[in-house]
């Protein structure tokens, strides 16, 4: 059935996609509720710079929250239409329509996910990857119509809580210690545009959720391509200049010793969020 959900099951799903990774947590969306949907808006003032790798920041970190929208509503039952880029303002970034149809198990278990993934900064164990992670991370990206890619262990290192890249800039020396065990994976798209920038955001997300429900640790970046040499060369080496490196992703097995990484503060449902008149 066509319609929408009630209040409560609407600010569960904003409340959970919330929850969503933004470059330095800057959630720089807004949330509109209309009786069509559930309108994104990027919200400009929350932007970190100005930069094209700040602009290119905020439509990934939008394009997160709302792929943790979408499976939100899956999760309680909603399944999401996504009109992006609805109208002629540029930052109305998504018309989300929901019908009712029945939660599937994949839909839930990312949506468990979801409070349970961090942005994990420390040095991960020694243990491989298990086998068939990767390709079907891969494959999730595909159909989503991005390449994920792994960036050569020669051309990366982990500094402090930072990864560095190695591209003949900034790089760390080609020979210092690697000091990391994980892998970093690269997402590309193929064209470099805001809808790209956007729907990579929604795959970096599902990408990350997928992680999450697999057991493994990951860290989303963009610092690292805020170098544009360090991009070029990356999207040289590993696509064949094809495709444009939107995020890193560094993954693998998070420590056993030490704490459980706290959650991050967010901003609340009513911080983000307008109702049109007569919705709530
Ligand atoms: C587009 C984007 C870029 C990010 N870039 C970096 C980065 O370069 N370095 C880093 O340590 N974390 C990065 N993060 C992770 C955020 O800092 C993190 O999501 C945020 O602080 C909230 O923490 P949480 O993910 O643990 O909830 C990025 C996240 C997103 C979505």
């Amino acid at each position: 059935m066509a319609g929408l959900p009630d209040t409560a099951t609407l600010e569960r799903a904003l409340d959970l996609a919330a929850r969503a990774p933004s470059a330095q947590n800057s959630q720089p969306w807004r949330w509109r509720v209309s009786r069509e949907g559930v309108h994104l808006y990027a919200n400009r003032s929350r932007q970190l710079g100005d930069t094209d790798s700040d602009r290119r920041d905020v439509l990934l970190s939008c394009g997160a929250v709302l792929d943790h929208c979408v499976v939100a509503f899956a999760a309680q039952g909603w399944q999401s239409r996504l009109r992006r880029f609805p109208g002629a303002d540029r930052d109305h970034l998504a018309l989300i329509e929901v019908i009712e149809a029945p939660a599937t198990e994949p839909s839930r278990e990312l949506a468990v996910a979801i409070p349970h993934r961090r942005a994990d900064r420390r040095r991960y164990r020694a243990d491989p990857i298990p086998p068939g992670t990767l390709e079907l991370l891969a494959v999730r990206a595909a159909r989503r119509q991005a390449t994920l890619a792994v960036v050569p262990a020669s051309r990366w290192a982990r500094r402090d809580d930072d990864v560095v890249l190695r591209y003949g800039g900034d790089g760390a020396g080609a020979d210092s210690p690697h000091g990391d065990d994980g892998v970093l994976l690269v997402l590309g798209t193929e064209a470099d545009d805001d809808e790209s920038r956007l729907r990579a955001g929604e795959t970096l997300s599902r990408l990350l959720l997928s992680a999450t429900a697999l057991g493994l640790a990951s860290c989303p970046l963009t610092l690292p391509l805020k170098q544009i040499r360090d991009r070029l060369a990356l999207a040289a080496e590993v696509f064949d200049g094809d495709a444009y490196p939107q995020a890193l992703i560094r993954l693998g097995h998070a420590p056993t010793d030490g704490d459980p990484l706290p959650a991050v503060e967010r901003l609340s449902v009513a911080d983000t969020t307008s109702w049109d008149s007569g919705l709530r």
